[in-house]
């Protein structure tokens, strides 16, 4: 299959309308990361998403649309909890978790009996979907275990011969995935965090419950939030995550560099950073920013050949959870500092 990728004009959006409509699939563009969307009510269409991106059938899909107006007819019913943050943060980088009504296919819920609803914000993805008017079921669009792709070549990279059709839309602003809570009768859980902080849901919400996974190994009780259980936004490169200063992730830089291995410093900016090969993180302690570059420069890393992506951990308020999140299942969770031997690093690598 040839994979068209086409900056969004009338024409284009012409195109990914009937390409969508006669049941195929279209890589467009959010605020968060690129979305890779088929017909959420058609569930063969739905099906070319789990294939293209090699996804495990008992991961749920968001479900996106374009209006509040649309999140009605997807959902049982809209709890107060619900329509609180419904009210507050959309359209924006949010998921909301809801019981399902009997429109949405299990292949969407992976059988489950809730669907999760996003209404994206950017113009991009907004255009988009009042073009093909219909509810759209849409992962991120990269391979999976792959980073998330936040611009049209990182698609292109993951998915060139498998789809038809890339909206280009340019770079995501937000650059992690939406934020995802699940609301019910009983509490508001966080499953991923995202640019919609905790604090903020906590503004809204009496009770925010984050969910264990979040910062920990998804082997805890996976059930509640599936996506997290998988490896998860691996680079090819051995992502290790440093909490500890500059100077400690210079020696450990250099010890790596005397194995024989290429490694790259993923930190904020830093005017000693010098003599090492060095990707600017984020600065002025701007996490959003961290957030906005952290997949890009993963897949970066691969394509300029390091083998050793040494990144600096953040602390996880505000912006910084996402990060966290994302960072340490990069990682599978290896986190080093002063107290990490030599004997251990080269056990990680
Ligand atoms: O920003 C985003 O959310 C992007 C753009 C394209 O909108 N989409 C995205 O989708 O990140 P995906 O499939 O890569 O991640 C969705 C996450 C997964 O961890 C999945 O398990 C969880 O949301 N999820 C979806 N529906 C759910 C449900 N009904 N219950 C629990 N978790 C759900
Ligand atoms: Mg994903």
């Amino acid at each position: 299959m040839i994979t068209e990728v086409l900056p969004i004009t009338e024409e284009s959006l012409k195109k990914a309308r009937e390409i969508i409509l006669s049941g195929g699939v279209v890589a467009f563009p959010t605020e968060t990361v690129y979305g890779l969307g088929a017909n959420a009510l058609d569930e063969e269409a739905v099906k070319k998403i789990f294939e293209a991106k090699g996804r495990p059938s008992d991961n749920p899909l968001i479900v996106h649309v374009a209006e509040k107006s649309a999140i009605e007819p997807l959902v049982k019913e809209i709890l107060p909890d619900a329509k609180k943050v419904i009210n507050k943060f959309m359209p924006g980088p949010i998921t909301v978790v809801m019981p399902k009504s009997k429109i949405v296919p299990d292949k969407v819920t992976a059988g489950g009996k809730t669907v999760g609803v996003r209404i994206p914000e950017s113009t991009a993805a907004r255009q988009f979907l009042a073009a093909v008017g219909v509810p759209i079921a849409a992962p991120s669009a990269n391979t999976s275990s792959r980073p998330s792709p936040t611009s049209a070549k990182h698609v292109f990279e993951d998915l060139n011969g498998k789809i038809p059709l890339i909206l280009d839309g340019g770079e995501c602003s937000g650059g992690v995935e939406s934020t995802v809570v699940s609301i019910n009768e009983s509490e508001a859980m966080l499953l991923r965090p995202g640019l919609v902080t905790l604090e903020e849901l906590s503004q809204v919400l009496k009770k925010v419950t984050v969910h264990p996974s979040v910062l920990a190994d998804g082997k805890v009780d996976a059930a509640a939030s599936p996506g997290m259980k998988y490896k998860h936004y691996s680079p090819v490169a051995r992502v290790v995550i440093v909490n500890d200063d500059i100077l400690f992730a210079k020696q450990a830089y250099a010890y790596i560099k005397s194995l024989g291995k290429k490694p790259v410093l993923l930190w904020q900016e830093d005017k000693n950073i010098k003599d090492e090969m060095y990707y600017c993180f984020f600065a002025q302690n701007d996490k959003a920013l961290a957030a906005k570059n952290l997949f890009a420069l993963l897949r970066r890393a691969d394509s300029e050949g390091f083998d050793v992506v040494l990144a600096q951990g953040l602390d996880i308020s505000g912006e910084g959870l996402s990060v966290m999140n994302r960072l340490l299942r990069a990682a599978a969770f290896t986190v080093i500092d002063k107290n990490t031997t030599k004997e251990e690093i080269n056990r990680i690598l």
